[in-house]
């Protein structure tokens, strides 16, 4: 099949798929559609015309091994040779949950999920049954699915800042009720005085305090240490649940994920993706104390057709096994280390190439902010609302003729990444590539 017929194939898909497509952040907002793909191999995507892509997307972060990983294939094999078995308990659910605990700082009991938003949900129903409160705290730019109660503010448009503000709560789709709005309160990241104030007013209220603890869908924007060691303060002392959700940043700078990274640990974690290397599973994990408000220990419901579902599980024990394995992390091979080729090549690139761009990136996932200032850290939301997205989108254009893939949300500002399967001679094919798209980009 050839790129027409990627053309033909979403117009026949629209007649039968909204927009053509399985979700909305499929779309690549760079190409006008969504990638048709046909497989993937280690780092490449596989168009159905046999072209290979270098891929910098991986499944919306979740695929840290690469395509066709050879231990979560076995393992998938397995859960068949089991026979899609999912009603009654395996033995595989306890064994996952014991390595989870044992290496993410605050698991001590773990209830599995199967999306993100899945486990989102739960555990902020979790957090109100354990309170008894109902209110909950965001931040601005961050993003913890696609349901009515954290649905505010992912993206909004820039606006001026006065620090020690917090920020009006805005819901990002229709059909929210309104009052599903009046329990979120919305702060600025990395603002401690918005955040006390808040606390000030509504800290009895304040069932939870939701955080992505690097604020990868923001592109790449880490909390200062100070001041998430505030955060866990604040919420201690009132009472709040302290939620990291790190469905995005869960084993992407080390496998106690950026809880171990920053050394503050939350009542409530969260995973996802990366946690099953694409497989669906999510996890909900945190102090006893607080798991046990779970039904049927405890009142607050949750459970699923497909909760701790064998794919999933087996396919992260398959992933931890892989992510364990000395190397992953560190060393010259390591994802840290490559992540710094790849920046600092990139960086080098745009310099040469006389094109503004802030490269951002924590272990292997990273932003591009075009127009922003290069030297410059971004540290919330406000400071990146305002990047280029045309040329970004531009550039991913000019990326992908040259195969190396992108992905470029619509609204949201999104984010890239790679994973273990990229070495150094992958990054650096990359990178030549990505020159060359550079020069196109001049020329265009
Ligand atoms: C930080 C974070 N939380 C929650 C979610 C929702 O996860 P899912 O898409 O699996 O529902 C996402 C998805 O991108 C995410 O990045």
């Amino acid at each position: 099949m050839t790129q027409t017929d990627s053309a033909a194939h979403f117009a026949a898909a629209r007649e039968v798929l909204p927009a053509g497509i399985s979700g909305a952040a499929r779309e690549n907002a760079a190409l006008g559609q969504a990638m048709l793909a046909a497989s993937g191999d280690g780092p490449y995507i596989i168009a159905p015309d046999g072209r290979r892509y270098l891929d910098y997307f991986s499944g919306f972060g979740s695929v840290i091994l690469g395509y066709d990983h050879a231990g979560v294939r076995a393992a998938i094999e397995q859960a068949l040779d089991m026979g899609i078995i999912h009603g009654p308990e395996t033995v595989y659910q306890e064994r996952l949950a014991r390595r989870l605990v044992g290496l993410v700082p605050s698991a001590e009991m773990v209830r599995f999920a199967n999306s993100g938003s899945e486990a989102t949900m739960a555990a902020i129903r979790l957090a109100r049954a354990h309170t008894g409160r109902t209110k909950i705290l965001k931040f601005e730019g961050h993003f913890h699915g696609i349901h009515e109660h954290v649905l505010y503010n992912t993206h909004p448009e820039p606006r001026s800042v006065t620090p020690g503000e917090m920020v009006a709560t805005s819901a990002d789709s229709a059909g929210i009720p309104p009052a599903f709005a009046d329990a979120v309160l919305v702060a600025p990241w990395n603002d401690l005085a918005a955040l006390s104030r808040a606390f000030e007013r509504h800290g009895s209220d304040i069932a939870a305090v939701i955080m992505e603890p690097i604020n990868y869908n923001a592109g790449a924007l880490l909390a200062d240490s100070d001041y998430l060691r505030a955060v866990r303060e604040i919420t201690r002392d009132h009472g709040s649940v302290l939620i990291f959700d790190e469905v995005l940043s869960g084993f992407r700078t080390g496998t106690d994920c950026a809880q171990g990274f920053y050394g503050v640990t939350p009542d409530v974690t969260l995973l996802g993706k990366a946690v099953a290397n694409g497989v669906p599973l999510a996890v909900i994990a945190g102090r006893r104390e607080v798991m046990s408000g779970l039904a049927p220990l405890g009142q607050s419901a949750h459970s699923g057709t497909y909760s701790g579902h064998i794919f999933g599980v087996l396919a992260a024990l398959a992933t931890l096994d892989a992510l364990e394995s000395p190397g992953v992390y560190d060393g010259e091979t390591g994802l840290m280390s490559m992540s710094e080729r790849f920046y600092s090549g990139l960086r080098e690139i745009f310099e040469h190439r006389d094109i503004r761009c802030r490269v951002q990136g924590v272990g292997p996932r990273f932003a591009l902010y075009f127009g922003l200032d290069p030297d410059v850290e971004p540290r919330a939301y406000q400071d990146i609302a305002g990047h280029d997205s045309d040329t970004l989108k531009r550039f991913a254009r000019a990326c992908y003729a040259r195969g190396v893939y992108f992905h470029v949300y619509d609204v949201v500002v999104g984010h890239h990444g790679f994973g273990a399967a990229h070495d150094a001679e992958v990054i650096d094919e990359t990178l030549d590539r990505v020159d060359a798209a550079c020069v196109d980009l001049a020329a265009d």
